[in-house]
């Protein structure tokens, strides 16, 4: 279907003005008088509607009235016109009705609220707010991919079907063919049948597969999906998100810290470069002074603090906490949004954990007790980043592993790089749709992805 896209329109006005055009799009409003009639027409490409103007002498009555429909997709071909209200307008010659539009279409009014659109997702891209959280989102992956080529980075692709859990957290999605009602005397048999001849699941992580390959290939991403069967039902988790994982050889915490703020300015700064009508809509739409707050963001340096300090922090901060804080607690979200929005008011690197409530797999620090660990906290969400360098001393790690009863031979591939020209290295796991609610100031992690996978809901 020959036509023009609506941005490049609008990209190109002088090019196009007075030319003759053909757009294709669906109605997003329409208004009517006696002589004439005007639509607002979105093809996805552009935020911004093209407003079609129709003067009803000019074209038979049958052709204008189906097209007087919201929801209803048109192709449309006019003299495109400058307008000092719109820019641009199209001053409409011929129309085509290409798919009607019966009245139970849903999206009936201008604005809806965001529960209701949750109840149909496979409508909501048909919205002005979805069409920018899917701009952004397109931005920020590309961003994600130029930042890590740009700097020779190897981006690679771990499986997502696995047999081992990264973050020992037990919250794997079991993979299976077996039939819902096989019965075994023992675990085991139940495996040893199933289509791999062992107990497999999706991947919480890609980083345990990412860890070999940078073993070889020095500096690599992965970017895909991640699975958690976790049953937190909060605006900031979700059952399948994306990931990316950045694993840096020769590398030590200190080194992935700077490399990790490094990279969250620069994907911030290319998503302001090359979506400022989402910014700005967004700064309207749902936080105000939203740029201003991404400016703020790449204008600083980010804030740092030990976990032991983080504690003292919040136990003289004289607040009332859900949860109290002791030494070797977690910190829970509300006391990450103290210290990132209170206390320190700007993204804060807590380091140095308690080994006991982290990760396996990180470096224990030469006081026996902590980790060479960070999360990455921001204000309005909490944690996006979750980093370490990893234990790179054989024993070490499988003390770790052991003293969290976790069966060494199961991992044997993974020691085996640990075994051999074993080297410090270090990675952190940045969750996609956390960063694309903080640059966009979305507040439920299930507005930034088509299809949000939940706990009760599929
Ligand atoms: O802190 P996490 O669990 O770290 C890892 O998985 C490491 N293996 C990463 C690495 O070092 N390569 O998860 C990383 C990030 C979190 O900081 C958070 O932003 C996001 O993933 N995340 C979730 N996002 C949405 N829904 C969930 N259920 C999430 N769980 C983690
Ligand atoms: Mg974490």
């Amino acid at each position: 279907m020959k036509h023009t896209d609506i941005k490049i329109l609008f990209e190109s006005g002088e090019k196009y003005a007075g030319t003759t055009v053909t757009v294709c799009g669906w109605v997003r409003t329409w208004r009517d008088s006696k002589s004439i009639a005007f639509i607002e027409l979105n093809d996805g490409t552009s935020l911004k509607n093209l407003q079609l103007i129709i003067e009803k002498d000019k074209l038979p009555e049958k052709e204008i009235k189906p097209a007087l429909v919201v929801g209803c997709a048109l192709k449309v071909d006019g003299k495109f016109i400058p307008s000092e209200r719109n820019g641009y307008e199209l001053c409409v010659s011929g129309i085509t009705v290409i798919g009607g539009c019966p009245q139970d279409y849903p999206l009936q009014k201008k604005h809806h609220t965001l529960e209701f659109l949750r109840t149909i997702p496979h409508l909501r891209p048909r919205t002005k707010y979805f069409e920018a959280v899917f701009a952004v989102r397109n931005a920020l992956s590309f961003a994600i991919h130029k930042y890590f080529n740009k700097n020779g980075y190897k981006y690679v692709h771990t499986p997502i079907i696995t047999g081992s859990d990264c973050e020992g957290a037990g919250e794997m999605f079991r993979v299976t063919t077996q039939p819902w009602n096989a019965v075994y005397k023992d675990e085991k048999g139940y495996f040893a049948d199933d289509f791999f001849g062992a107990k497999a699941g999706l991947t919480v992580s890609g980083q345990l597969e990412g860890e070999a390959a940078a073993m070889g290939l020095g500096k690599i991403y992965t970017f895909g999906p991640t699975f958690r069967a976790e049953h937190s039902n909060t605006t900031r988790h979700v059952a399948e998100f994306w990931q990316i994982e950045p694993e840096v050889s020769f590398c030590d915490l200190n080194d992935i810290i700077e490399i990790a703020e490094d990279f969250i300015k620069f994907i911030i700064k290319d998503v302001i470069e090359n979506c400022p009508e989402e910014i700005t809509y967004f700064g309207e739409r749902i936080e105000k002074g939203l740029k201003e707050k991404l400016d703020g963001v790449l204008a600083s340096d980010f804030g740092r603090i030990t976990y032991t300090e983080a504690v003292e922090v919040l136990k003289k901060s004289g607040k009332e906490f859900k949860y109290p804080v002791e030494w070797g607690c977690d910190l829970q979200t509300e006391h990450e949004r103290y210290l990132t929005e209170e206390y320190f008011k700007k993204p804060v690197f807590v380091t140095d954990y308690p080994a006991d409530i982290k990760a396996f797999y990180m470096k224990l620090n030469a006081d026996g007790k902590t980790v060479a660990a960070t999360d990455l906290l921001v204000p309005g969400i909490g944690e996006i980043i979750g980093c370490s360098e990893r234990e790179a001393d054989l024993k070490k790690l499988e003390n770790a592993m052991l003293k969290r009863k976790m069966p060494l031979e199961g991992y044997a591939e993974y020691l085996d790089s640990r075994k051999y020209g074993s080297v410090p290295h270090s990675g952190f796991g940045l969750g996609f749709e956390r960063m694309l609610m903080y640059i966009t100031g979305v507040q439920n992690i299930r507005d930034t992805l088509l299809y949000p996978r939940t706990v009760g809901s599929l």
